[in-house]
């Protein structure tokens, strides 16, 4: 089965979140299943670099959105890469989302409207030889990919599949762009195009892709509500019947703890400790790795330090976003020798924190599946977290009835409120005290399986079925 994976973002190239770690993964996950998969991603600097200048030129796009574009063929590991090679939309230094000025780039609605109209040619008409059964779009950046394929009479051929990753990015544009993206002024209405007076690529997507899926069973069911949708869980109510929820992965051999047991974790602990400046304690070092942004709830963290404090607890925090968060946490490490911050984006120290750390914090608002409680479970970090999105699917807590049946895996509150948080802390650390429960939770965390395999068979099942449906 032929499959093109398009998307934004995509590890090791280019990352800003979780969305990188699944595009570098399915591929991979999925040659087990029969499925082919190859990835249609822009042709920024890194890429290009990874690439090589004189990587093949397979395909010739002519004009596309202002300027001259191709499609280059590479290679990422076992998987092949066709790389949307546009200068005036991709070739520039910085983030790939944001301009010098912390503000997405103005042109944001073109570049990713060139990847999706990229990858309804590529569905159209294929690549050489190959030619695609069925595309996998990723977020708002390929959302008008489907509609593009209708505008070219290729939505029969070729079938699609939409991943929801984070419904709060929804590809919003002013509507006097529609020329400009060669979307017909018909089709601006609030069944088509149209979200409040806007241009919106994610709800494009979500009306004209064969099936939607999002990364786990709860999101999929907290998307149709009103409090979790933000303004499209109407249109995803309209689709029920063509939305699943299939649980991320994470690479476990790139995410492999460097100790057997959970008692390899004390050299792990002490060597963190000494790298972030802590003192020695006997409470659990509880570490974070986050975007700070609204949606990880990490000011409600603020709000509780003194009580993890009080309990004996320290914080290791590596992130970067928010100046304000940036700043306040800048602020906790200044005033408590306990609390360790380091803003910034650092891949190597992340792996320290989830290695050195007894329980990983992740008091998210929303979570469409969340990774570093993943990793923390493979690691016997045991994840602290709020009862929403993937977090519920992955965490099995402490309850008393989870305790005696010794099946535990972590600690979950609920409502995401600071006293939730709190009392949830004080919990964490109470069971810290008792090691042969803590150590029992370890296990059983190092023992749930995290990888990809079963979410990889679904998706090979989704496909399959989208093919057999054309
Ligand atoms: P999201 O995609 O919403 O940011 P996820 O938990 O799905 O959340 O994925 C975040 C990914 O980014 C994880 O792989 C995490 O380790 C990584 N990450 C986040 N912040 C940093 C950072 N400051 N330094 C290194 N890695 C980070
Ligand atoms: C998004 C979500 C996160 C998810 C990731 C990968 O960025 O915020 O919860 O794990 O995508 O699917």
């Amino acid at each position: 089965l032929r499959v093109l994976s398009v998307v934004s973002e995509c590890v090791p190239l280019v990352k800003t979140g979780g969305l990188a770690d699944v595009a570098g993964a399915l591929p991979g996950a999925l040659a087990g299943h029969g499925v082919e998969m190859r990835t249609l991603i822009p042709g920024y600097p890194a890429v290009l670099a990874h690439i090589g200048k004189r990587a093949r030129k397979v395909a010739d796009l002519g004009a596309l959105f202002g300027g001259k574009a191709v499609i280059r063929q590479g290679k990422l590991g076992d998987t092949v890469l066709y790389v949307l090679d546009a200068p005036h939309l991709f070739d520039r230094e910085g983030s790939i989302y944001l301009g010098q000025d912390g503000n997405d780039w103005p042109d944001n609605p073109e570049r990713f409207a060139a990847l999706s109209m990229a990858a309804a040619r590529i569905g159209e008409q294929g690549v050489g030889k190959w030619v695609p059964q069925v595309l996998h779009l990723h977020d708002w950046q390929a959302g008008l990919t489907p509609f593009y394929l209708k505008r070219r009479g290729a939505a029969e051929r070729v079938k699609t599949l939409l991943t929801i990753h984070n419904i709060a990015f929804q590809g919003l544009a002013p509507a006097k762009m529609l020329n400009r993206l060669e979307l017909p002024s018909e089709y601006f209405d609030h069944e088509g195009l149209e979200f409040y007076g806007k241009i919106s690529a994610l709800k494009a997507g979500l009306v004209w892709t064969d099936k939607i899926s999002t990364v786990s069973p709860t999101y999929a069911v907290e998307l149709m509500t009103p409090e979790f949708g933000m303004g499209l869980d109407g249109v995803l109510r309209e689709r029920r019947a063509d939305l699943v929820g299939i649980l991320n992965g994470i690479d476990t051999d790139v995410w492999t703890p460097p100790f057997k047991t959970p008692r390899g974790k004390v050299r792990a602990r002490k060597a963190l400790r000494k790298k972030m400046g802590l003192p020695d304690a006997k409470g659990p070092l509880c570490v974070v790795i986050s975007r700070l942004t609204e949606q990880k709830g990490l000011d409600l963290l603020l709000d509780a330090l003194p009580t993890l404090l009080d309990c004996g607890g320290q914080l290791a925090l590596l992130g970067s976003g928010d100046a304000e968060l940036e700043r306040a946490f800048h602020a906790a490490a200044g005033e408590h020798e306990n609390v360790a911050v380091r803003i910034g984006y650092d891949e190597a120290l992340a792996r320290d924190l989830i290695a050195g750390g007894d329980t990983i914090l992740v008091p998210s608002r929303f979570e469409p599946c969340g990774l570093t409680q993943l990793y923390g479970l493979r690691f016997g970090t045991l994840p602290l977290v709020s009862l929403t999105g993937g977090l519920a699917d992955t965490v099995i807590p402490a309850s008393p009835a989870a305790m005696q049946s010794g099946v535990a895996t972590g600690f979950q509150f609920h409502p995401v409120t600071r006293q939730a948080l709190e009392q949830s802390l004080t919990q964490m650390c109470e069971t810290f005290r008792d090691p042969k429960t803590w150590g029992k939770m370890q296990q059983n965390a190092m023992a749930q399986a995290v990888g990809w395999d079963i979410s990889a068979a679904r998706y090979a099942d989704l496909f399959q079925e989208l093919v057999s449906s054309a």
